[in-house]
C-alpha cells in the first residue's frame, strides 16, 4: 500500500497535503511516511516469522533520529558502519545488544566506542581488522562476539558501484579462505566466533543471487561446525531492491525473500539477522521541489527546479531513475511532452533526467520525486553553498519537522578565519 496518493487532485503524504508542508517549511524538503516505514519493517519481520531472527535496519539508508527512534520502537536492531552511526543509534534509543557493527575500515577508536558502549556483534572484514579488534578487546578485558564477512563471489546483477559480493570488491574475505581465517580467529584472545556474515550488494531485483550466496553460506556453516566452531548466528545482509520505475519493475517481495532464507539456511538452527535499508526507507520518502523556471531551449526544454544534485545525488552518481511528477494531479487529458529536469547547480551533471515525458508544468509548481527516502538526505551536501534541506515526518494527519533547514549563518559560521587573515581586506 502506498501512502503518497492524490486526494481530490492534491498529493498527500498519509493524510497531509504536500502543499501544506511546502507552505510551512519551504522547498525543497524531504518528507517521510511513518505508516510506510512501519509497514516495510513489519514485512521483513513477518517474512522471517517462525525463525529466531532480528531485522537490523541498515541506518546508512536514512539515519534521521526520528526514523531511528521509530525503528527502535518497532523492535528492530540496527546495522552501523561508523562511530557516527553508532552514536546516532545510541542517541535514538538502541541498546548496545541491538547494534551490529559492519564496515571495511573500522578504526581502533570506533572499536573502543562500541566495546565500552555495548555491541551485539562485530562483522569482521579482514585479518588485520580481526587482530586489531582482538587487541582492543583484550586491553579492555572483554570478549566480543564476531562474525566474519565472506565474499561468496556472486554477481548481484546490480549497479557496479553498489555490488559487493564479487571477489574483486573490497568487502569481506574470499569464501575460499574462510576456514583459515576462522581458524586464526579462534586463537585470538578477546574474540568469540559466533557466526558468518554476508552482504552481496544493494538494489538487487532478483532472488537468484541471494539464493546462490546463502547456499554457499549454508555449506560453510557445516564446514566450520565440523572444524569445531560454534556457528549459531547468520547475518545475511541487506540488498533487496525496490521498484523505482513502477511501470516496468516488480522486484521480489520480502515474503519471497523470506522463503529463500528459509529454504537455504532455515535447517541450520541459526539465529538469522538481516540488514535491509533501502526497502524500509526508500519508498517511504519523497523529495519535494518547486519549479523555478521552464526554459525553452533549442530542440529541448528544461524544467529548472530548486532541488539539485547536492540534495539528491543518486541520478548523477548512479544514473538512477526516480519517478518525478507534479504535486497537483494533471488533468485526465493532459498532454505529456519530453523535457529535461535539472537543478540550479553549476554543472551538467546536475541533471535528474533527460527527455522525461511530463504534463504541462509552470514556474512555481510543486514537483515530487518518489523513492527518495533511502540514500537521499543522508547523501546530501552543501555543494554550491546550498544549505541542507529539511526533513519532515508525517504521522496520520500531522507532520513534524525532524531536521530543520539550517540558516545561512549556520552554514557560514562553521568556517573560521585564521588570526593572520583577520583584518585583511
Ligand atoms: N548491509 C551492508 C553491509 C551494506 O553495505 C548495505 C548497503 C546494507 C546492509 C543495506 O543495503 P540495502 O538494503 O539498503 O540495499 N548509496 C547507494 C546504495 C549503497 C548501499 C551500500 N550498502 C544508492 O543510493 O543506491
Amino acid at each position: 500500500m502506498d501512502h503518497f496518493l492524490y486526494q481530490n487532485g492534491v498529493l498527500h503524504a498519509e493524510e497531509v497535503a504536500i502543499p501544506e508542508i511546502a507552505a510551512s517549511v519551504g522547498t525543497p524538503f524531504y518528507v517521510y511516511s511513518t505508516a510506510t516505514l512501519t509497514r516495510h519493517y513489519q514485512l521483513f519481520d513477518d517474512a522471517l516469522d517462525g525463525m529466531d531472527h532480528l531485522v537490523c535496519y541498515a541506518m546508512k539508508a536514512n539515519s534521521n533520529q526520528a526514523v531511528l527512534r521509530l525503528m527502535a520502537s518497532l523492535g528492530a536492531g540496527v546495522d552501523v558502519v561508523s562511530g557516527g552511526e553508532y552514536r546516532r543509534a545510541r542517541a535514538a534509543g538502541f541498546s548496545g545488544d541491538r547494534i551490529v557493527f559492519s564496515g571495511v575500515g573500522k578504526t581502533v577508536e570506533e572499536m573502543e566506542l562500541a566495546l565500552t558502549g555495548g555491541i551485539r556483534q562485530f562483522n569482521i572484514e579482514s585479518e588485520p581488522e580481526m587482530v586489531a579488534l582482538s587487541e582492543v578487546a583484550s586491553r579492555l578485558g572483554v570478549s566480543v562476539p564476531i562474525t566474519v564477512r565472506v565474499k561468496p563471489d556472486v554477481d548481484a546483477k546490480t549497479h557496479e558501484k553498489i555490488a559487493t559480493g564479487k571477489s574483486e570488491n573490497k568487502f569481506g574475505i574470499p569464501i575460499a579462505k574462510a576456514r583459515d581465517v576462522y581458524r586464526q580467529a579462534a586463537t585470538l584472545p578477546g574474540l568469540e566466533v559466533i557466526g558468518i556474515d554476508v552482504h552481496i550488494g544493494s538494489q538487487l531485483t532478483e532472488l537468484e543471487p541471494f539464493e546462490t550466496a546463502y547456499l554457499k553460506v549454508a555449506e560453510l556453516t557445516e564446514e566450520l561446525r565440523s572444524d569445531g566452531h560454534d556457528i549459531r548466528r547468520l547475518d545475511l545482509g541487506g540488498g533487496l531492491g525496490i521498484p523505482y520505475e513502477r511501470s516496468n519493475e516488480a522486484p521480489p517481495l520480502p515474503t519471497d525473500y523470506g522463503e529463500v532464507v528459509r529454504r537455504t539456511v532455515g535447517h541450520l538452527g541459526c539465529e538469522i539477522e538481516i540488514e535491509p535499508g533501502r526497502l524500509i526507507a526508500g519508498n517511504a520518502g519523497l523529495l519535494v521541489a518547486s519549479t523555478i523556471y521552464v526554459k525553452e531551449g533549442e530542440g529541448r526544454d528544461f524544467l529548472i527546479l530548486d532541488a539539485a544534485m547536492n540534495d539528491l545525488i543518486r541520478p548523477a552518481m548512479y544514473s538512477a531513475f526516480h519517478d518525478i511528477f507534479p504535486v497537483i494531479e494533471p488533468d485526465a487529458g493532459a498532454e505529456y511532452a519530453p523535457i529535461d529536469i535539472v537543478g540550479p547547480v553549476c554543472e551538467t551533471g546536475d541533471t535528474f533526467t533527460r527527455q522525461r515525458p511530463m504534463p504541462p508544468v509552470e514556474a512555481g509548481d510543486l514537483i515530487a520525486f518518489r523513492s527518495a527516502g533511502a540514500y537521499g538526505a543522508v547523501m546530501s551536501s552543501e555543494y554550491n553553498s546550498r544549505p541542507l534541506i529539511p526533513e519532515v515526518l508525517v504521522h496520520g494527519d500531522q507532520f513534524d519537522v525532524i531536521r530543520a533547514r539550517p540558516t545561512y549563518e549556520d552554514m557560514i559560521n562553521r568556517d573560521s578565519i585564521p588570526a593572520w587573515l583577520e583584518g585583511l581586506d
